[in-house]
């Protein structure tokens, strides 16, 4: 059986990949309304990627004997200065889901629940993925400066994503 301190952690880090599903759909509907069809997708793809990690977490709370507990979900911010802006907030946002993983490894640590160690071990990869990839869109931004084409192109460039094989299933 799951210590409620660990189990109570996982379930707001549920909640806090909920809300980065539900951030970066916000991130999408602007670059929609924004006429950039190729980040809007991008977004969405991310926005699919972030329900499938709050269901990771859910998965495993249950497998463990825990009690998933669903909380409010705050509202996203949902207008941004500019394109780069977004990625700049998107940026941010990881870094910030990377502290709170690292956070809930250091207490599966120091509880010895070396399930919840092993199990976390898969997002603190991720992260590392995740940070990479979005710090690389924002250096892109930076290069670009006000070139309209440039955006143009990144937009064509960002609407390539496609769904990884595990979320197309
Ligand atoms: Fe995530
Ligand atoms: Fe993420």
């Amino acid at each position: 059986m799951i210590k409620r301190k660990i189990q109570n952690e996982l379930n707001e880090q549920l909640n806090k990949e909920i809300f980065s599903s539900y951030l970066y759909l916000s991130m999408a509907a602007y670059f929609e309304r924004n006429n950039l069809s190729g980040m809007s997708s991008w977004m969405r793809i991310q926005s699919i990627e972030e329900h499938e990690h709050a269901m990771k977490f859910y998965d495993f709370i249950i497998k463990v004997g825990g009690t998933v507990k669903l909380k409010a979900i705050k509202e996203p911010k949902n207008e941004w200065k500019s394109a780069k802006d977004v990625f700049e907030d998107a940026l941010a946002h990881e870094q910030f889901i990377s502290q709170s993983i690292n956070k809930l490894t250091d207490l599966a640590i120091a509880e010895s629940d070396h399930a919840t160690k092993t199990f976390l071990h898969w997002f603190v990869e991720e992260q590392v993925e995740e940070e990479a990839t979005v710090q690389q869109i924002v250096d892109n931004f930076k290069l670009l400066g006000n070139d309209k084409s440039g955006l143009f192109l990144m937009d064509r460039e960002l609407g390539a994503r496609t769904l990884s094989a595990q979320s197309a299933e």
